[in-house]
């Protein structure tokens, strides 16, 4: 039931404690929860930018819908999608199997060839939403490691990705963010924190067939 407690005690933060931080030793579980997030034949093809920096954060609210979350946060994670998904990015990553796993070439050979010629035949919207559904995967996990940490969260779409991307250069490293989580303590007088969560009855949402 531990685990049900810490989703119970997440909730979408709405304001922080700007005033507390988040250690470097619960952060660097974090960025390993992130490395550690399951994607689709393993290729991870989101990346995540950590912004800590207090004028940037404050910069980052006009273009987050005003929302002042992103302000108050100890951490910012970007969470964008790699638009080089190509057959270069594939071979790489075959390569660090090899390395890693000891796997012969002919064992991989067939498989690394079917993935490459199955993205070839890709249009890049569908590369880029294909590699926004692992980011959203990867931000439900993110919300639960977080409330086991017991670290505040807000997931958000409510931004815009564009001025993002402008104000961090991303088109320059390949990359495109479509979400945002603000992560840090919530604030005291958050009235949020104490409301009553609202959920479907567990009948509604899940049909059971046995
Ligand atoms: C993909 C996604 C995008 C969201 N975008 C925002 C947002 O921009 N701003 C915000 O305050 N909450 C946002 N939320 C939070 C939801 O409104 C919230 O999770 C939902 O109402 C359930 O409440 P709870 O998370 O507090 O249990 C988002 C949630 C998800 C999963």
């Amino acid at each position: 039931m531990e685990i049900i407690k810490a989703l119970k005690w997440r909730y979408a933060t709405k304001k922080f404690d700007i005033n507390k931080i988040i250690s470097n030793d619960t952060l660097q579980v974090l960025k390993e929860s992130f490395n550690l997030t399951a994607s689709s034949y393993g290729l991870q093809p989101v990346k995540l930018i950590i912004v800590s920096n207090k004028s940037t954060l404050k910069e980052l609210v006009p273009i987050s819908s005003n929302q002042q979350q992103i302000g108050q946060a100890s951490h910012l994670f970007i969470f964008c999608v790699d638009t080089n998904v190509n057959e270069a990015y594939i071979r790489t990553y075959f390569e660090n199997i090899k390395s890693i796993r000891n796997t012969p070439e002919a064992t991989l050979s067939s498989f690394r060839e079917s993935l490459i010629s199955g993205f070839e035949r890709k249009s890049s919207d569908d590369i880029f939403n294909w590699g926004a559904k692992q980011a959203y995967l990867a931000l439900g996990n993110m919300l639960t490691v977080c409330a086991i940490q017991k670290i505040d969260s807000c997931p958000m779409e409510g931004f815009d990705p564009v001025a993002y991307d402008n104000y961090f250069n991303l088109k320059e490293l390949g990359l495109r963010s479509v979400l945002v989580l603000p992560i840090g303590y919530r604030a005291g007088e958050d009235v949020f924190a104490n409301m009553k969560k609202v959920r479907k009855d567990l009948k509604d949402s899940i049909i059971e067939i046995k």
